[in-house]
């Protein structure tokens, strides 16, 4: 595997993810916890920063603990943090080194730019530039403005290059990171999705041996991958719940829960509606509204997993992502949820953790499930809030309003899926507005409720745009919506993207 340093670039999972993609594994580590060199690590990169090495708080490394053992690559920041640790000099850019450059490959011998195209077009985003290198160092690309766009130190594997290799605007950066990975690491190509899949299922086995599992599903894709492996490994002794907590879409509960069956999933279907509308009654404010339905969500789930004898374990679909946000460098994200700090934590909360995902990125979750053959309509899904519909509809939650909004989404999602639109968005859902207008329908005066349809465009939910879907189909989604919807008599499309706005509207 290739271990990768994370000093804190946004760029740091893209670096990952294109070393996965060479069908290598690698972990990303914070610069500040760095592991133990084993036999297993080829070799190591060193990510870019926000920071800039002549800040006395920059982040420092000890390079002594993996440098002349395993083979280097410095990027951006790494790379300057190499050259001025080894005695280089690093000074701010006298202009701006941003966006395209042509690559010039000065050294055509060089094993990390074999192969590469003269004047590739690679990405440059550092205000801080190398200005001299050390005596051992040798210069192996530049661009018109950056003299040392790439080093190497002699008679070691230790590289530096300025650029990003890891963006897509680098057009060659893969050929560069394959160069790296596999030719100068010597890492053998072996990570896929069905060696990840019967690896984890080994693996699984030997640590759950006959103990019993409970899992919350949720009808999403991280939650039914992971089951899978589970359930691949220990069979019956994984028990899943899946909980109807009144605020899922139409006829969601029971497809999902024979989709679940039809898997062979040893599942429950807990409804638990009622509670949850009780927790909900009153509330308008949209923290307590999360707040009301994750605390319910956990005593219907310690109720249910109480009733199974002997749970060991718990297991969760947490992905790679949110393991990493937890041990960043820039510190452990807010994502601790309050229940864990008020009283005492409910049993199954005691119960030990397995989340076989834990190391995957999104699509290599979803490309596990179709290696395991999950059905495709539980991969493609488009994300759906925890809290569900109850922050889809403005104000409070109402069993009424639940099912004006369910038949609302269902001629949006419907219709998206029936224009080959819906996969075509990152995301699709509908509000129910706080509001009434009025309209005419027939000879009548009609005063009732809006409603406003959302889709949008994503990698990651991160950022996201208004997704430009034709006319025609917002007009016939529009029409459909106020003829067949009592209750309804305006459609509105949201038009804003994130940011300054959210997906979600609470
Ligand atoms: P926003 O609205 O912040 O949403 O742009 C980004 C993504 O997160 C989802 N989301 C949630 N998911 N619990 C969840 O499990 C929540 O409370 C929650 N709020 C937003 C949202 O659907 C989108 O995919």
């Amino acid at each position: 595997q290739i271990l990768i340093l994370d000093f804190g670039s946004q760029y740091t999972q893209l670096i990952a993810r294109r070393v996965r993609e060479l069908d290598v594994y690698c972990e990303i580590h914070p610069y500040n916890h760095i592991p133990e060199l084993t036999p297993d690590i080829k070799g190591v990169i060193l990510s870019g920063s926000p920071c800039s090495v002549r800040d006395l708080e920059a982040p420092r490394i000890d390079l002594d603990l993996f440098r002349k053992q395993v083979p280097v690559l410095g990027v951006c920041y790494g790379a300057q943090l190499m050259a001025q640790l080894l005695g280089g000099d690093v000074l701010p850019s006298a202009h701006r080194e941003y966006g395209r450059a042509r690559l010039d490959v000065v050294d055509a011998d060089s094993s990390l730019l074999a192969g590469l195209s003269d004047a590739s077009q690679v990405w440059m985003s550092h205000g801080d530039t190398i200005g001299r290198i050390p005596d051992n160092f040798k210069i192996i690309a530049s661009t018109e403005s950056v003299e040392i766009a790439a080093f190497k130190i002699a008679d070691e594997l230790t590289y530096g290059i300025q650029f990003h290799p890891e963006v897509t605007h680098s057009t060659e950066g893969k050929k560069l990171l394959h160069n790296f990975v596999v030719d100068i690491c010597g890492c053998k190509q072996t990570w896929t999705s069905e060696s990840f899949a019967d690896m984890t299922i080994q693996s699984l086995r030997l640590k759950l041996g006959n103990d019993r599992v409970v899992m919350a599903l949720s009808g999403g894709v991280d939650s039914t991958v992971a089951a899978t492996l589970v359930h691949r490994a220990i069979g019956d002794n994984l028990f899943c719940i899946f909980v109807d907590n009144g605020v899922l879409r139409k006829d969601e509960f029971e497809q999902v829960l024979h989709s679940y069956e039809d898997m062979g999933l040893n599942i429950k279907g807990v409804d638990a509606k009622a509670q949850f509308y009780a927790a909900l009654a009153g509330l308008s404010e949209p923290e307590a509204k999360r707040k009301a339905i994750g605390r319910t969500f956990i005593e219907v789930f310690d109720q249910e997993a109480h009733l199974i004898q002997d749970v060991k374990w718990l297991g969760q679909g947490t992905i790679y992502p949110d393991v990493i946000e937890s041990v960043s460098v820039k510190g452990p994200s807010a994502t601790i949820k309050s229940h864990h700090n008020v009283g005492g934590l409910p049993d199954f909360m005691k119960l030990r953790i397995v989340e076989p995902l834990n190391t995957l990125f999104k699509d290599e979750v979803r490309a596990v499930g179709r290696t395991l053959g999950v059905p495709a309509h539980i991969l493609s899904r488009h994300p759906f809030p925890g809290p569900g519909l109850a922050i889809r509809i403005l104000g409070e939650v109402t069993p009424e309003k639940v099912a004006i909004l369910q038949e609302v989404d269902a001629l949006f999602i419907n219709g998206l899926k029936k224009r080959g639109l819906y996969d075509e968005v990152w995301q699709a859902g509908t509000m129910l507005l706080p509001i009434q207008s009025v309209g005419v329908m027939g000879d009548e005066r009609t005063y009732e409720q809006v409603v406003a349809l959302r889709a949008v465009t994503s990698v990651d939910g991160m950022t996201a745009d208004w997704a430009h879907l034709p006319y025609d189909f917002l007009a016939e989604v529009s029409n459909d919506i106020i003829n067949r919807v009592k209750g309804v008599n305006r459609v509105v499309y949201d038009i804003s993207s994130k940011p300054p706005a959210t997906i979600e509207w609470e």
